[in-house]
């Protein structure tokens, strides 16, 4: 293998990285997916498949990859994808995050079940951020989560709604972090708790100082340790949500709403129905049901089904600037990513996440620029190889 020491180039190097610093218990629950990890593996492979068509002498001089996206201009169609527990790959990941995002101009989407709470990511700069929302059977939480939001300054809402139930992931359970209440219990007191790097400790809560749960603090009855907040949000996550439920949602919520996980278009037309003004083509990076396809498949029809109504984004195995030009051409207005910046921040802190979003807009104009596409509009089907669709 070559040595990662001064540069590493591609996604796959910081994740290599990120594999050598994590403890292994924290690098799987990062890296892994639920059952066979099938869906997880072709988010990925998908992606290479799908062929591009080599056009040139087409004055491609100048290359513009920004986008307008929910009334804001952003540097590349691309966000950071909300990731829960996050705060765990790195000291302050969060912010660290939103950090990195607002150099490169990019959104950050901060998860609900973040280890920073809203307030200290708004403490970073005056740009805007998403947030994310898991419904919890507690409205009234809801509800004050929300407002905390909207006074951090967050105007588009983020609204997963795949995880009615939480997928297993059997990486996890031969870890011992199953979400059952001793797994992240033991990370953090028990015979774990040596791997952890003393720069994570303040964010685990252990040496004394306080734990945080992040936006749900206030919320978690008798929080003690990870684990108690565990066994809280496995209890919390409301399976009974309809499309019915989004009215209420809009009462409490007047800025954007994105509805994230959606894999078919009959769930789009749906959230359309229900007044989205964005779907995330999604399945959870494969970590929820295993089997379904791969969401770079799933987003053409999609895409053709409400793109004209509403913002179609994706995400799930992008990793790289070809790969988000791939996407647009497949009919997404923007990308997310997840594991990646997770790689990033775990491997080199933020000047790592700032490189690899580098990485990402400099891959995007390679791209772009010899399928002689030279703003993100002209970035259509046409430069796709339809023989590699099928
Ligand atoms: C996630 N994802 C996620 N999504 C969400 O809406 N709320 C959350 O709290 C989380 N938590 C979470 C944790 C971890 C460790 C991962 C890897 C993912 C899903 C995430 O937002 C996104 O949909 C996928 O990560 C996209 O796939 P890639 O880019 O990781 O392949």
């Amino acid at each position: 293998m070559p040595s990662l020491r001064l540069a590493p180039a591609s996604t796959s190097d910081f994740r290599n990285l990120a594999e050598r610093r994590l403890p292994r218990q924290l690098f799987d629950y990062v890296d892994g997916g639920a059952y066979g990890e099938n869906t997880l593996r072709a988010n990925v492979d998908d992606f290479q498949k799908l062929r591009l068509r080599q056009r040139v002498m087409r004055d491609v001089s100048k290359l513009d990859t920004s986008v307008d996206l929910f009334g804001t201009q952003l540097a590349m169609p691309l966000a950071l994808a909300p990731v829960g527990l996050g705060g765990m790959m790195a000291r302050r990941a969060e912010v660290q995050a939103k950090r990195a995002a607002d150099a490169r101009a990019v959104p950050f989407c901060l998860s609900t079940v973040a280890l920073c709470p809203v307030d200290e990511v708004a403490a970073v700069s005056p740009t805007p951020f998403w947030f994310q929302l898991y419904m919890l059977r507690d409205r009234g939480a809801v509800k004050e989560i929300l407002d905390r939001a909207k006074a951090a300054g967050v105007k588009t809402l983020v609204f997963t709604v795949d995880v009615a139930i939480l997928g297993t992931r059997y990486r996890d359970i031969r870890n011992g972090l199953s979400g059952e209440v001793s797994g992240w219990g033991k990370l953090r007191s028990g015979p774990l708790s040596y791997l952890l790097h003393p720069d994570w400790t303040y964010d685990v809560g252990v040496k004394g100082k306080p734990h945080t749960f992040g936006n749900l603090e206030k919320y978690v009855p008798d929080a003690k340790t990870p684990a108690d907040f565990a066994a809280w949000i496995t209890s919390q996550i409301d399976a009974s949500v309809t499309w019915k439920d989004i009215e209420w949602l809009r009462s409490v919520w007047e800025g954007d709403l994105v509805i994230k996980g959606v894999l078919t278009p009959e769930d789009a037309q749906e959230a359309v129905n229900a007044g989205a003004d964005g779907v995330i083509v999604s399945n959870h990076g494969g970590r929820q049901l295993d089997g379904v396809s791969s969401s770079i498949e799933a987003l053409p029809r999609i895409a053709e089904a409400v793109g004209d109504r509403t913002a179609v984004l994706m995400d799930g195995g992008v990793r790289s600037g070809l790969d988000v030009v791939k996407a647009v051409a497949s009919g997404a207005r923007a990308v997310l990513i997840g594991r990646p910046w997770i790689y990033a921040l775990a491997a080199r802190g933020e000047p790592g996440l700032v490189a690899i979003l580098k990485n990402f807009e400099a891959e995007m104009k390679v791209a772009m620029s010899l399928t002689g596409a030279r703003h993100v509009g002209e970035i259509t089907r046409e430069i796709l190889d339809v023989s590699s669709r099928d």
